[in-house]
C-alpha cells in the first residue's frame, strides 16, 4: 500500500473488521416482505418458473408455508389471492376474504399481513379494473369505488395494510375514507404509488394468472406509468401522499433506483421498493446457468435499495434474507 500523503482510499478496505466499521447502509431481514400466491382450487403447491422457492400454494399448503417462513425469520407479508372464477363488472373478493381470515386466525399478531389489492386476477379480461360502458376502456370511477368496497372486507378480515397495484386515480382517498367510515382507522395503505409500466412482470402474471387477454387493450400502457417519466412517478406519489397513503413504493426497484432515490429525497414517508418478479428471475437464471453467485448477487441489489432511500424491501427472496444476511 502507498505511504506518506498520498490518500489511500484501499486502507479503509484492507481488512473485514475494518469495512465491518465503515459500512454504510445494513440489511436487516426485518425489512423484508414476503409475496404469497394462494389459488384457488389449487390441490399441491406449484414452483413458479424463475421464482426459485417459490410456489403458488394451496389452501392447505399456504399455512405451512407461513408457519415455515416465521421459522426462517419472516414476518411480514403480503398477500395475492387468485381465484377460480373471473368477473367482469363486479369483482368476488370472498376467496382472498376468507384466506385472510384463515391466517389471521392460525398467527394473530405474530405477522404483518398486508394484502395486494387489484383485480387483474379477478376480471375475464385480465386488466387491473372494471370496464366503462364502452367495454373497451378501463373506468376510473367504477374500479376505485370497487377497490374501496373490497379493501374494506379484506380489512374487516383481518388485513393490517391495504396495497392498491392498480393505478387508478383517486383510489387512496376513496380506499382511506373507507376504512376512517368504519372504524377501521389503524389498517395502513401501502400505495404503488409509483409503478411503471414494466416488461419484468412477466414470472408474477404467470404466477398471478394476470395477463391482460383483451385485443381491445392489449397491455396496461393506460394506467401504468411510462418507464421514462419520472415526473409521473412524482405527481402520482405527491397525490397518493396527500390522499392518505401511510407508506409509498417505487417498482421495480433496479432500473427505477433514480426515481427510488429522487422520491425518497421529496417525500418523507417510509419508502418501499418491490424487486419484481423479472428482476428476482433475472439473478435466479444467471446463476442457473452458472454465471453468478444468487445470494451474493440479491445482497449486492438489496443494498443498493436501501441506498437509493428504501426502508421496507419486497422481494421473493425474502425468506432467504435472514440466513444471507448472516453468511
Ligand atoms: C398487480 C400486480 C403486478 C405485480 C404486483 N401487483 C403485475 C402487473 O401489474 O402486471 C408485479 C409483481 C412482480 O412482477 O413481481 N397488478
Amino acid at each position: 500500500m502507498d505511504s506518506g500523503t498520498q490518500m489511500t482510499l484501499r486502507r479503509l478496505r484492507q481488512s473485514s473488521l475494518i469495512r465491518e466499521l465503515v459500512q454504510e447502509k445494513i440489511l436487516s431481514s426485518t425489512q423484508f416482505v414476503q409475496p404469497l400466491f394462494v389459488v384457488e382450487g389449487l390441490k399441491t403447491p406449484e414452483p413458479i418458473p424463475g421464482l426459485t422457492g417459490v410456489s403458488r400454494e394451496s389452501t392447505y399448503s399456504l399455512l405451512t408455508t407461513i408457519e415455515s417462513d416465521i421459522s426462517c425469520g419472516v414476518t411480514k407479508f403480503i398477500f395475492f389471492g387468485i381465484p377460480e372464477k373471473k368477473n367482469l363488472s363486479e369483482i368476488n373478493c370472498d376467496f382472498t376474504t376468507n384466506q385472510i381470515s384463515e391466517i389471521r386466525k392460525q398467527f394473530g399478531k405474530d405477522i404483518f399481513l398486508a394484502v395486494d389489492t387489484c383485480f387483474c386476477s379477478n376480471t375475464v379480461h385480465g386488466h387491473c379494473g372494471l370496464l366503462d360502458d364502452s367495454n373497451e376502456q378501463i373506468s376510473n370511477i367504477k374500479t376505485v369505488a370497487e377497490l374501496a368496497r373490497v379493501s374494506l372486507s379484506y380489512a374487516q378480515a383481518g388485513a393490517d395494510c391495504i396495497a392498491p397495484s392498480d393505478m387508478m386515480d383517486g383510489r387512496i382517498r376513496e380506499i382511506r375514507s373507507t376504512l376512517n367510515s368504519n372504524n377501521l382507522e389503524n389498517v395502513l395503505i401501502m400505495s404503488y404509488s409509483a409503478k411503471f409500466h414494466s416488461s419484468f412482470y412477466g414470472p408474477f402474471r404467470l404466477a398471478a394468472d394476470s395477463s391482460p387477454k383483451s385485443d381491445w387493450l392489449k397491455d396496461r400502457a393506460t394506467y401504468q406509468i411510462d418507464p421514462s417519466r419520472f415526473r409521473d412517478a412524482l405527481l402520482c406519489s405527491v397525490r397518493d401522499s396527500d390522499e392518505g397513503a401511510d407508506i409509498l413504493m417505487v417498482k421495480p426497484g433496479l432500473s427505477y433506483l433514480d426515481v427510488l432515490y429522487r422520491l425518497s429525497s421529496e417525500i418523507q414517508k417510509p419508502w418501499a421498493v418491490y424487486q419484481v418478479s423479472g428482476e428476482y428471475a433475472s439473478i435466479e437464471l444467471m446463476a442457473k446457468n452458472g454465471l453468478i453467485d444468487a445470494p451474493r448477487a440479491h445482497l449486492e441489489v438489496w443494498t443498493s435499495f436501501l441506498r437509493a432511500g428504501a426502508s421496507i424491501i419486497i422481494s421473493y427472496g425474502a425468506r432467504f434474507a435472514k440466513d444471507w444476511i448472516k453468511n
